[in-house]
């Protein structure tokens, strides 16, 4: 999709569709109601008779409209003008656009921009347009033998702001929003594709390919008889039980001043996640194929950071793996050494994850990062606690953890504070090593992140569980792309400021 900027009135634009809103109950847009005064008072009309009420989601298609130059106007309801969220905002642009893709209009210039969105300025609002739209037309099809194909696709998209001068703020909101819709897709396709597909080595892989595109992305992979060498047993513990063997990769995005600190973002990286000897119920097992979205995610802000060619360093930290139940699988009740030199009794070999990042974050400690952020999908409590609406923050530094609230209420793609009081350290006691892989009933996304807080001494950290909000359950399941929009922002922040 080709999106732009422009400004101008709506009965001036020589297009395919003219997009305006109409809020509920039958309230005119400043776009709808300036078509509306150059055909005596038409769409006012319409609406007085009942043909659009205004309610988020409805759609209304007109042709050959008077005193204007486009085939054809779209109106759109929005809701209710008062309070317009985000959330609603990003529904009317995604109905907006599957009914224009459905109808034949190749293109289409959106007033939509103008809707007042409570919290959004008008390069946000662009924005979240670009996501949505973008995300509405997403199809994993890759693997179908047959595709729908629309005949005659929507191609481009033109943004309206409401003055010229709002143009360049704009265009930088249009570059901002391909280069993250980018990242995004690749974290969706990388989620979406199957565990027989997504091993280690198919990661790996893409993680090299996309360091190829750009001249200052180099990637190296490590191999397990390096990671052996090095000590990390723990995320070594991980891999025993599978044939696939696991790499970390590590990706070197160096754009700013060399001498400037990195920023590391670790992503885990589990191709699927059985269980392993502690194995899953079968219920929505193949679910556990998403286990790699927060390397996923990791790789779709290197892809857009890269695109956008910030001046700043980033590193990228990925443990890959499967976890399976294979003859040497790990047993509960085993003791591995990390590379911290701390050793951890496994007492449920289903708690993987953080078995894995550990090893990677002090991997990590050897780069002298600004900071370390890892992303996670790493507790089913965080789902119970979070739903799907926000990825459970923790954090070493609060600075850091502000800054990422921050750019989650930026972006909408949401984050949530949740503790790493010293109490919790209570529960991974263990009475054979220096600490246990799980932390009983309570609390399980806190024991998980206070697991890792003790490999995240050295350097201000925060580690995102985004169990809940990386993919989606149910008819519609699928990779979501979070949180590459919220560590793309976050990125983009962090080199304003330097
Ligand atoms: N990958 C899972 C976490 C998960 C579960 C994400 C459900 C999304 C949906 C993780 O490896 C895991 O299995 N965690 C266990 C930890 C427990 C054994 C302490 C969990 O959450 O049940
Ligand atoms: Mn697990
Ligand atoms: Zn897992």
């Amino acid at each position: 999709m080709e999106f732009s900027v422009k400004s101008g009135s709506p009965e001036k634009q020589r297009t395919a569709c003219v997009v305006v809103g109409v809020y509920e109950p039958r309230r005119l847009t400043p776009s709808a109601q300036r078509i509306d005064d150059l055909t005596d008072g038409y769409i006012s009309s319409l609406i007085r008779r009942g043909d659009l009420e205004g309610k988020v989601g409805q759609t209304l298609l007109l042709h050959n409209i008077d005193n204007t130059l486009c085939d054809r106007i779209l109106l759109v309801g929005c809701g209710r003008e008062r309070d317009l969220s985000f959330t609603q905002y990003r529904k009317i642009i995604s109905q907006s656009v599957s009914t224009l893709n459905d109808t034949g209009s190749m293109e289409a210039v959106f007033y939509l921009t103008e809707l007042p969105v409570k919290g959004c300025n008008s390069s946000q609002r662009i924005r979240h347009a670009i996501e949505a739209a973008q995300d509405s037309l997403y199809r994993f099809d890759q693997l179908k033998s047959k595709k729908d194909t629309t005949r005659r696709p929507l191609r481009k998209i033109v943004l309206t702001v409401p003055n010229r001068r709002d143009l360049t703020d704009g265009e930088q909101a249009v570059r901002e929003g391909m280069a993250i819709t980018q990242g995004i897709q690749l974290a969706k396709d990388l989620g979406n594709m199957p565990g027989n597909i997504c091993t280690p080595g198919y990661l790996a892989d893409r993680a090299v390919t996309l360091s190829k595109v750009y001249s200052n992305l180099s990637t190296e992979i490590l191999e397990e008889a390096e990671l052996e060498k090095m000590g990390m047993n723990a995320f070594l513990s991980v891999s025993k039980g599978s044939r696939q063997p696991a790499k970390m990769i590590v990706m070197n995005f160096l754009n700013g001043d060399p001498a400037d600190a990195p920023i590391c973002l670790v992503g885990k990286g589990v191709t699927f996640d059985s269980g392993g000897i502690s194995l899953k119920p079968g219920a929505a097992m193949d679910e556990m194929k998403y286990d790699m979205c927060g390397a996923a995610s990791v790789l779709g802000t290197i892809n857009a950071i890269a695109e956008l060619q910030l001046e700043i360093n980033v590193m990228a930290v990925i443990p890959t793996t499967e976890n399976m139940p294979d003859g040497m699988a790990t047993k509960p009740g085993d003791i591995v050494t990390s590379l911290s030199g701390t050793t951890i009794e496994i007492l449920n070999t289903d708690a993987e994850g953080r078995l894995i990042l550990c090893d990677a974050l002090s991997y990590c400690e050897r780069f002298n990062p600004s900071v370390v952020i890892d992303v996670a999908t790493l507790t089913g409590a965080c789902v119970v606690a979070l739903g799907k609406h926000a990825a459970g923050l923790f954090s070493n530094h609060s600075p850091l953890c502000h800054e990422l609230i921050n750019a989650g209420k930026s972006t909408g793609d949401r984050v949530w504070e949740m503790p790493l009081w010293d109490e919790y350290q209570e529960q991974l006691k263990s009475n054979f090593a220096d600490l246990a892989n799980i932390g009983g009933k309570e609390a399980g996304s806190v024991t998980a992140a206070t697991f890792l807080s003790a490999f995240c001494k050295k350097y201000h950290w925060a580690h995102l569980d985004i169990a809940g909000v990386a993919w989606k359950s149910g008819n519609h399941k699928g990779a979501t792309g979070r949180p590459v929009s919220l560590l793309t922002q976050y990125v983009i922040d962090q080199a304003g400021d330097s």
